[in-house]
């Protein structure tokens, strides 16, 4: 939510701030702002809407002979999304700026007290109280100014501070918001997420909570922002490259990031088991053999679909391992009477590995005596330097905000786990953790070999269903949450009101609501609970709903009971999850581009909730 980047170098730094703008825009996109310094003077410029609209008014100016700048993209939390609400923040004196992202919850308290002391407030924001507190404590050194400043501040941040007495200096601080910073020839950068970055640089050093540092022209120090001691941190090099996080021709990230899934289900799994023996490798889980047979319960902790993939373990885990499994949404989790201790294995699902609400459950989880483990797509984020284990699902770069091979690797490695749990507690017959082992592994293969055939039928079938102003996602079993997702994807890029039920629940409500304008997708694979599906898909038959069925090929019962039914190969039914998200997810995608929506950028949406 929010992100901000910042260079001081030898570069012209307009072209550098727009293109880390551009990376980081999918973090939020209600308006955008830059400030470089030139001349003696900090020159700001600000624009409501997409970053197309900065790009306009500081098109000229990308030539200009400036090489040190910040730059933000807002997902507004105080005040409206309006220009004078646009970062970066300035002070009275317009000689000091700020870009943040976070919220700092005293803010009210402190623009009372510096109004009271003459300090004029442009904006409705919680950021330029910031601006105005720094000024406030500025007395000719800036680094203690906002050491001073931020020990006033309640809330998060991550932010950037220039000074035009100070042209060749840029102070970044941190606190429950992600900021990494780059480490380039004669130059460093900051930025919210590492994409933002890949263009210039691969060397990075992620700051933790109650760091700072001080950039100058290819030098740097870290500091604590309590006492100003000096921290050595070391420098990660990032395997993640500059194209990853472009579109390859694809129409928009999303299509490119659901094509890109066999490729992220094999880097989620490659390596760690070995298809000839069935013998799962994850000493990353950071659990000796002792540990992993003390677990008396799994607590998973998820938000939006990261949570629909821990619903889906719930089932394998329980059947697989026989460790009950608690499955809380991060926000609930973090606030409520939590039963937890030395005794139960607490796992955080994330890819971003920045979502306040999880971060804030695996920390109370964590004061409770839980082990934490975390299943992550971003290395080196918050959770990951948090957690005693680390799963990482190396899906790549993740920029459309709807989450998809983010999703299907999560489900990759959590089957991962289950085998390996089952391995180790001896709960899973050797000879069925190889046979799915092996078919894990070569559901790559059969995604890839599907993609296109798909994507052309649901082109074809979306010219029903693309108007619709309601849809039903139903299904069972381990196919229940896969529903949720399905319902997920299409009210968040398309708009349209959409609803994931298990199958035996419509009758204890939802189906009141089916008429015959009411489009209900069900998923019907052959599996252990196939006829009763299949009874649910008859009562909303017999109540004239317009039905979408996925099933297994040569099914041909789902043929008489509508004429759209996609078919998908049958594979081992536990595995179903990863096979089926991929037409729900293609669904999506076709609707919503047809309805002529900003599939990309949904309104109201970020990626990364970074706030509560
Ligand atoms: C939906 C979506 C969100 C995220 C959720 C958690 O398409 O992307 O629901 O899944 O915000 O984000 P992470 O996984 O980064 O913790």
């Amino acid at each position: 939510m929010c992100g901000i980047v910042g260079y001081v170098g030898t570069r012209r730094v307009v072209p550098i701030l727009l293109e880390g703008l551009r990376r980081l825009e999918y973090r939020g996109y209600d308006s955008a702002g830059l400030v470089y310094y030139f001349e003696g003077k900090l020159e700001r410029y600000r624009a409501k809407g997409k970053l197309a609209n900065l790009e306009t008014v500081v098109d000229d100016y990308i030539g200009t002979a400036s090489s040190t700048g910040i730059g933000h993209t807002r997902w507004a939390t105080h005040g409206a999304p309006t220009e004078l609400n646009a970062h970066p923040h300035t002070d009275c004196s317009g000689e000091l700026v700020v870009v943040h992202n976070g919220i700092i919850e005293n803010y009210h308290s402190l623009r009372t007290e510096l109004t009271a002391k003459g300090h004029i407030f442009a904006s409705e924001t919680d950021t330029e109280v910031l601006a105005h507190l720094i000024e406030d404590c500025l007395d000719g050194d800036l680094v203690a100014a906002v050491r001073e400043a931020l020990a006033r501040v309640d809330g998060s941040y991550a932010i950037g501070v220039l000074w035009a007495k100070e042209p060749e200096m840029l102070v970044a601080a941190r606190n429950h918001s992600p900021l990494v910073m780059g480490v380039g020839e004669n130059a460093c950068y900051i930025a919210s997420d590492i994409p933002a970055l890949l263009p210039y640089t691969r060397d990075v050093i992620f700051l933790d909570d109650m760091e700072m540092a001080v950039l100058k022209k290819g030098e740097y120090e870290i500091l604590q922002v309590e006492d100003g001691t000096a921290l050595e941190k070391p420098i990660s090099t990032i395997d993640w490259n500059a194209g990853m996080a472009e579109k390859a021709g694809f129409k928009h990230f999303m299509l490119k990031e659901i094509f890109e899934q066999p490729q992220a289900i094999l880097n989620t799994v490659s390596g760690r088991i070995v298809p000839e023996t069935g013998i799962v490798e994850l000493p990353e889980v950071g659990l000796d053999d002792q540990a992993i047979k003390k677990i008396e319960r799994i607590a998973l902790v998820a938000c939006g679909t990261s949570w629909h993939a821990a619903l889906v373990a719930k089932y394998w885990i329980e059947k697989w391992v026989g460790i009950p499994v608690e499955v809380d949404i991060a926000s609930e989790f973090r606030y409520r009477h939590l039963l937890v201790d030395d005794r139960v294995l607490t796992i955080s699902i994330s890819q971003s590995g920045e979502t306040a609400d999880t971060l804030a459950g695996i920390r109370r989880a964590g004061a409770k005596g839980s082990r934490i483990l975390t299943i992550c797509n971003v290395v080196g984020s918050t959770m990951t330097r948090e957690a005693d284990g680390i799963i990482y699902t190396h899906a790549g770069p993740e920029i459309g905000v709807a989450s998809t091979k983010a999703f299907t690797s999560q489900l990759a490695a959590l089957f991962l786990l289950t085998l390996y749990l089952g391995q180790v507690r001896e709960t899973m017959d050797a000879a069925i953790r190889k046979e799915y082992g092996s078919a894990l592994i070569s559901m790559c293969g059969l995604i890839e070999e599907e993609l296109p055939r798909l994507q052309g039928e649901i082109r074809t079938l979306i010219e029903k269903y693309y108007d619709a102003r309601d849809f039903l996602f139903v299904g069972r079993g381990v196919n229940f949450p896969i529903a949720l997702e399905g319902a997920l994807k299409l009210k968040e890029i398309s708009y349209i009101h959409a609803e994931g039920y298990a199958a035996g629940e419509l009758k204890h409500g939802p189906i009141a609501l089916i008429d015959k304008d009411m489009p209900v997708l069900a998923l019907v694979p052959k599996d252990d609970v196939y006829q009763k599906t299949v009874s649910n898909v008859e009562e909303i038959k017999a109540r004239q709903g317009r039905l979408v069925l996925i099933g297994t090929a040569g099914d041909e019962h789902l043929s008489s009971l509508t004429e759209d039914v996609l078919y998908l190969p049958e594979v081992l039914p536990d595995l179903n999850p990863l096979l089926y998200t991929i037409p729900a997810q293609l669904l999506s995608y076709e609707i919503a581009n047809r309805r002529g929506c900003d599939v990309d950028q949904p309104r109201n949406l970020a990626k990364s909730v970074t706030v509560e």
